[in-house]
């Protein structure tokens, strides 16, 4: 399950900047067509998070952890798709990068450095 969640994060990733580029460069067809595939994405990225999530309603000490890094994961979709949103109204996307270099950070640290990665 952890090699499907990487999978559906990094396609999530790339997908996004695929379609930040498009609407940077005025493309609007094809930039709608890659957000919707990256919104399917984000239900892989959610089905497989919560997936990994439930490993550790076990009693795990690291209970407090995951949950954050799946708040964290959350925050990290919902900044992706409203920044999509803002770059077609061609509002100011400062704020929203701040937050998403947050949360990217929150989630690589819990993930790849607190979180064991076992299963
Ligand atoms: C774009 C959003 C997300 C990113 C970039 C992301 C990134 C990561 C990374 C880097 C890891 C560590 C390596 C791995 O196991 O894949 C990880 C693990 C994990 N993620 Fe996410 N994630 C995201 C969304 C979510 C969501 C939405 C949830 C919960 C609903 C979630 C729950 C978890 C859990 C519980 C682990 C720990 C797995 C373990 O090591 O035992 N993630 N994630």
């Amino acid at each position: 399950m952890t090699h499907m969640h990487i999978t559906a994060w990094a396609l999530g990733f790339i997908l996004f900047a695929l379609a930040y580029m498009m609407l940077k460069q005025g493309k609007e067809k094809p930039a709608k067509i890659t957000q919707m595939i990256l919104r399917l994405d984000y239900l892989f990225i959610l089905y497989t998070g919560g997936d990994l999530i439930a490993y550790y309603f076990n009693g795990s000490p690291l209970l407090p952890e995951a949950i954050i890094k799946g708040l964290a994961g959350v925050w990290i979709i919902a900044v992706m798709e409203m920044m999509l949103v803002k770059l077609r109204k061609q509002k100011s996307l400062k704020g929203l990068w701040i937050q998403f270099v947050i949360a990217v950070i929150i989630v690589l640290v819990l993930g790849f450095f607190r979180l064991p990665m076992s299963v």
